[in-house]
């Protein structure tokens, strides 16, 4: 299929890939999707639809896999985010490549903008689509300089092309890694149909890229500028909460009770009650949650309807309706899924305690 000359390059589509294993972060993947873990108390999907709106997309799809209903009860039909969304079922997660023709019929001739639902950029989409819109290449990829490329796809360029792209290279050609962004014609469909499986047996984004190199088609770049997270491992999404931290403002809607201390910038939604307590910000403290006798340090966020209470957390994400009580040690670098339960006895409290546990959980320490 080529690419149709009269498909106005404003009107672009948005495809956000939410399917997948989330092997990296079980157990809370075991029961719930990961775009879904809130950052900052936010959805990390949503961080993303955010920024499509804000590049003038407006009509997206997003491909789900066995989360789908979670993904379509948190997103709806798009309308809370500006946008007439459309849901996509890939059946296994096979690849990048193969989510992209799962999406063939949906996306027909138009450009689009592919978006992997578990990254963060800080300063959006806008400026890659805008670039694409002035360029129009056959495919435009983000690029950001990393420390070990081992583990991504890695770009070689020569001057302003592309010239060749790796997956996951032993010996990377650069330290270019592609962020999960990219602007594709409807050109990819037919270099995505002439791929082989890798070696992971997945259709890889980056050999269809690559297929479109080698017939002289035009890939072009551009660079990450402020931050991107993928936030697939516990420590990114540890540190996407941090940067997302980084950037807020103290907001105070709920209720203060007494011998309360709040240092820093802190956000206390509606609903939420803190009695007796120090809060250390930057920290969130979602609504309706209430924290009591306790501790919460800084880069924390304690989403809904929890309960923290004779217990010290700090640098941690806590899902929604999840009790921390009577902790014997203070709660460090921890992700705890919604509904859990840790209690303990506070008697003879220790030094730190790090947890990662998956939804519905009870912990007695
Ligand atoms: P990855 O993080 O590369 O893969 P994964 O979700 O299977 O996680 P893990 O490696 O921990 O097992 O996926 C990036 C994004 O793309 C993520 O939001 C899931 C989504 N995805 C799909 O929608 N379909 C797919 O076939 C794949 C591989 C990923």
């Amino acid at each position: 299929m080529s690419a149709n000359p009269s498909t106005p390059t404003g009107d672009l589509k948005g495809l956000v890939l939410s399917g997948g294993a989330g092997t990296r972060l079980r157990p809370i993947t075991h029961t719930s999707a990961k775009q879904l873990v809130p950052v900052a108390n936010k959805p990390v999907l949503f961080y993303g639809l955010e920024a499509m709106h804000a590049a003038g997309i407006r009509e997206v799809g997003i491909i789900v896999g066995d989360t789908e209903d979670e993904i379509r009860e948190a997103v709806g039909d798009g309308s809370q985010f500006g946008l007439e969304v459309e849901y996509i079922r890939q059946d296994e997660p096979l690849g990048l490549a193969h989510a992209v023709l799962t999406a063939e019929e949906y996306l027909g001739d138009a450009p689009f903008l592919m978006y992997l639902g578990d990254n963060l950029l800080r300063d959006g989409l806008t400026a890659l689509v805008d670039r694409f819109r002035s360029e129009r290449p056959d495919a435009l990829i983000l690029l950001t300089e990393v420390e070990d490329p081992r583990s991504y796809g890695v770009a070689r360029l020569d001057g302003d092309a592309v010239v060749e792209l790796v997956e996951k290279p032993t010996d990377p050609p650069s330290n270019l890694a592609l962020v999960g962004a990219y602007v594709f014609t409807s050109e990819i469909h037919d270099a995505a149909r002439s791929i082989a499986p890798s070696g992971r047996g997945e259709l890889e984004i980056t050999d269809a890229i690559q297929h479109l190199i080698d017939a002289g088609r035009t890939v072009s770049f551009d660079r990450v500028g402020g931050w991107w997270k993928d936030t697939g491992k516990l420590a990114d999404m540890l540190h996407a909460n941090r940067l997302i931290l980084d950037l807020f403002e103290d907001r105070i809607e709920g209720t203060i009770g007494e011998d309360v201390v709040l240092e820093g910038r802190v956000v206390v939604e509606e609903g939420a009650l803190l009695e007796r307590c120090r809060v250390r910000g930057p920290a969130i403290i979602g609504r309706d949650t209430v924290v009591r006798d306790a501790y919460v340090g800084p880069y924390t966020s304690i989403y809904w309807g929890c309960t923290v209470e004779d217990a010290e957390v700090e640098h941690s994400i806590i899902l929604e309706q999840t009790t921390v009580r009577s902790l014997p040690a203070r709660l460090t670098d921890s992700l705890l899924g919604k509904d859990v339960t840790i209690e303990g006895d506070t008697a003879g409290r220790g030094r730190s305690l790090q947890l990662m546990v998956g939804d519905s959980s009870l912990v007695r320490i």
